[in-house]
């Protein structure tokens, strides 16, 4: 059987402060398609696969606000991790629950693993790709990976590394599929940099394929701690005991699946992903997920803009009904929001984080 667990538990805090504890990143509309990522990513996988096999993967207090949200999807199938331990926790929670629900062996299910916080304009070309890529995780004893053609020495980022000249594994000429030489998590600059101009690299697209039997058996070889935990949470849950199943979550640590597992695997493989794709991480995201004016300007919310270049400027008040100008910036980014005002240059977006973190030491 496949199953899609689209991962969407994340805080989103570079949207601040569209994004809120309630109402983070993948619950706003950002690529001005009108819906919001969360929306996108289950109408996309409802296209793969039928809707009691797409789960959600979420945090406890976001898990009512998705269930409420009308996705078409069971609401059983919104699972909550018991607390935040990271996309390694999420994905070792899905499992658990998933194994536990079902009567299949892990060698009978194959996971196909999407984020919620991505623009996928084209439907057909990604369901084409992802549709090859789940039926490759079901014959092969791999990871599977979509690898995005890079354009820019982004740090955010994961690196997939294929062998100079690699030759296609698959049997089907149209999918090309290469083993994978290593996997590097969001690489400091210089070496992004490297890596584009050897060319041969790929942007690893966050999303990742697997029967749940390699899942456990890879996780076994990169971190024998965290698979004894699976093997237990999957016990605790088949057992129906949630106390005991959040007591064992509660001792994993803070960690990516990137970093806890994809960077130490044996054996991974990469189908290269010929769709537009973009992960939607930040304020500056929105130069290429909106439409921009003559001057290079993306407005939002009817702002008043005179004579500014390449600038955001984003009336988001919903509430109250607030009039936004602005004159003269380049490459600013102003986003004004029922309670709280952003200003700041392009390219300081992935900072925004730091203001949360200071108003949440403000309490
Ligand atoms: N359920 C759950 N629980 N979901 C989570 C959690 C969690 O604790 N933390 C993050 N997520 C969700 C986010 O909502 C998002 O949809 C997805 O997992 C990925 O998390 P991000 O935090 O956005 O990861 P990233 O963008 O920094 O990096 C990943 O994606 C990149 C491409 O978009 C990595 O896989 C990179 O290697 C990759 O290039
Ligand atoms: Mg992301």
């Amino acid at each position: 059987m496949k199953v899609i667990v689209i991962m969407a538990g994340g805080t989103g805090e570079r949207f601040w402060p569209l994004s809120r504890f309630t109402k983070p990143k993948q619950l706003l509309t950002l690529t001005g398609s009108g819906q919001s990522l969360l929306e996108e990513a289950v109408e996309r996988s409802m296209a793969i696969v039928p809707p009691a096999n797409i789960f959600i993967a979420t945090s406890s207090h976001l898990q009512k606000a998705i269930q409420d949200a009308e996705l078409g999807i069971p609401a059983e199938n919104v699972i909550a991790e018991p607390c935040r331990r990271n996309t390694a926790g999420c994905l070792i929670y899905a499992t658990a629950t998933i194994l536990a629900r079902t009567n299949l062996s892990p060698e009978e299910l194959t996971m196909g693993v999407l984020t919620a916080d991505q623009r996928i304009p084209d439907t057909e070309p990604f369901v084409n790709t992802i549709g090859n890529a789940m039926d490759v995780a079901e014959k092969n004893d791999a990871l599977i990976t979509v690898g995005i053609q890079p354009v820019r020495p982004e740090t955010g980022y994961g690196y997939i590394e294929v062998a100079a000249n690699a030759k296609s594994l698959g049997d089907d000429k149209a999918y090309p599929l290469f083993s994978v030489a290593s996997f590097k998590e969001k690489p400091k600059a210089d070496e992004a940099a490297k890596y584009i101009a050897s060319g041969r690299f790929y942007w690893n697209s966050g999303m990742f394929f697997w029967r749940l039997s390699t899942f456990q058996n890879e996780f076994g070889h990169a971190n024998p701690v965290m698979a004894e935990t699976l093997e237990d949470l999957t016990d605790a849950l088949m057992a129906n005991d949630p106390d005991r199943a959040a007591r064992i979550f509660d001792a994993l640590p803070n960690i990516s699946i990137d970093y806890a597992l994809m960077e130490k695997a044996h054996n991974v493989m990469v189908v290269p992903g010929n769709f537009i794709w973009d992960d939607v991480g930040a304020w500056d995201a929105l130069d290429r997920t909106f439409p921009r004016d003559n001057n290079g300007n993306v407005r939002v919310g009817d702002p008043v803009v005179i004579d500014c270049n390449d600038s955001i400027v984003y009336n988001a008040c919903g509430q109250k009904k607030i009039a936004v100008g602005a004159v003269g910036l380049k490459d600013m980014v102003v986003v004004v929001g029922d309670d709280a005002v952003l200003v700041m240059p392009k390219n300081r977006a992935q900072d925004v984080r730091k203001i949360v973190i200071s108003l949440r030491d403000r309490g």
